[in-house]
């Protein structure tokens, strides 16, 4: 309770009952959207269901009441953990030793690239001798602007017709002043890049480094592992791949993982040992499915995915048809040019069907692309309604086109002006507003 003097009348705060706040609350609680509530089929996002053991572990009082300033002695307990921890990481992915600080995958990426900076200043008599990355035409936007971010220049190779990194235009991009090359694997059109040992030989022939982004770490469990294909440094989204809540849901974790050779140029990006939190949560989540039982949550995904794709591609336009791995890039293309309805409206009409939509308009390569990650966590009968839905909204673009283009129809909320919703947003309670 405030004290009477600190009371504004001015406030016009509304006045009522009890219940009617509860109520209130209650009911737009019921408006939020959440991998708890729904099917959130959102590409390269991985918002797989994050099961409940994970937060029940995190909260024990013995993780939760803990301090970073405590004794090493009174925490033995988190510190085997968090060793126990990396070693797991190092089996899965294959690197010698990992960094667990970075907080989300775009902190992971900007820890990597200090190392490369690091490593090459280390190993070269003039300052900066290298000053470019690769990367391909299909990557994350969080490669570039992390690259930005340590001062190297970013250099665009095409993709080839099968979606896989061009090897003549990798041929000629590589030289003496390649630092490194940034791909993630399988790439943002969910598929696994053919040539990748050739990369690594073409990069390291130049005296670069091979650095995998790790995001898309689902499709590959138990499957290959990085280290394994000649990268270097890593990161991986214990928020996507090992079911930590994210997306509004809770923080991010990011670690890095190396070679030997790295380990000297590890920079301190954070306090103590990251997000912890987020680690018990990844921790729970590895031990609770142990190495058979990750290894069929990437068979799962990537059977789920092919699943989809299959059946979707009748309806909507696939650029690269060839099998996927966790995800797949369908476009709205046909729809645009026979009927006038972008990917965007089909987007929004997926949200009157009970959907959340996938995640659209990237890769940039894939015209009015769609990219749709299921995950393995998705029963049939959740996969078949969704197809259903994009099926059924096919036909409506043909036959009535307006319905789909003034979608949604049924949401608490219609079409925002999405550029004025960014530019401007109004961010606190106004009366009468
Ligand atoms: C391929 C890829 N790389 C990097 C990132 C960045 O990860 P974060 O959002 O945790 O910073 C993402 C996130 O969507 C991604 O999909």
């Amino acid at each position: 309770m405030l004290p009477a003097a600190l009371l504004r009348e001015e406030l016009k705060l509304p006045r009522m009952a009890e219940i009617d706040l509860v109520r209130h609350f209650t009911n737009l609680s019921k408006k939020n959207f959440s991998v708890d509530s729904d099917f959130y089929p959102l590409g390269s996002c991985t918002m797989k269901y994050n099961p409940k053991v994970n937060e029940d572990v995190a909260a024990l009082p013995g993780f939760q009441k803990i301090h970073p300033y405590q004794e090493d002695e009174t925490v033995k307990g988190i510190l085997e953990l968090l060793a126990n921890f990396e070693k797991y990481l190092c089996a899965i992915f294959g690197f010698d030793a990992f960094t667990l600080q970075p907080c989300a995958g775009a902190h992971g990426e900007l820890t990597a690239l200090l190392m490369m900076k690091a490593y090459h200043k280390d190993k070269s008599k003039i300052q900066n001798p290298k000053s470019k990355i690769i990367v391909p035409d299909s990557s994350h936007g969080t490669n570039p602007a992390s690259v930005s971010m340590v001062g190297y220049e970013t250099v665009v190779v095409k993709s080839d017709p099968h979606g896989n990194i061009d090897i003549d235009a990798l041929q000629k991009a590589a030289g003496e002043d390649t630092a490194g090359l940034m791909i993630t694997n399988p790439n943002t059109l969910g598929l696994f890049d053919e040539h990748i040992l050739k990369v690594a030989e073409i990069i390291h022939k130049v005296g670069g480094l091979l650095y995998y982004d790790g995001a898309n770490a689902n499709a590959n469990l138990g499957i290959c592992r990085p280290g394994d294909l000649g990268f270097d440094l890593a990161h991986f989204n214990l928020h996507k791949t090992f079911s930590t809540p994210h997306g509004g849901g809770g923080p991010g974790s990011g670690p890095v993982g190396f070679k030997k050779k790295l380990a000297q140029f590890l920079p301190r990006v954070h306090a103590f040992h990251g997000n912890v939190g987020v680690i018990i949560k990844a921790y729970t989540y590895i031990r609770s499915l142990g190495a058979a039982g990750l290894k069929e949550v990437s068979e799962n995904a990537v059977l789920n995915a092919n699943y989809m794709m299959k059946w979707l591609k009748d309806h909507y336009y696939l650029k690269y048809d060839r099998t996927c791995q966790h995800e797949f890039v369908i476009s709205g293309i046909w729809q645009k040019e026979k009927y006038g309805v972008k990917t965007l409206d089909i987007a929004k009409r997926l949200i009157d069907y009970g959907f959340h939509p996938p995640t659209i308009y990237f890769p940039l390569i894939v015209e009015e692309a769609m990219m749709i990650e299921p995950t393995e966590t998705e029963s049939k009968k959740t996969l078949d309604a969704f197809c259903d839905a994009m099926i059924s909204i096919a036909k409506e673009c043909e036959t009535n086109p307006e319905l789909v283009k003034n979608a949604p129809c049924n949401a608490p909320v219609k079409r925002v002006d999405e550029t004025r919703a960014a530019r401007e947003p109004v961010l606190k309670w106004l009366a009468g507003a």
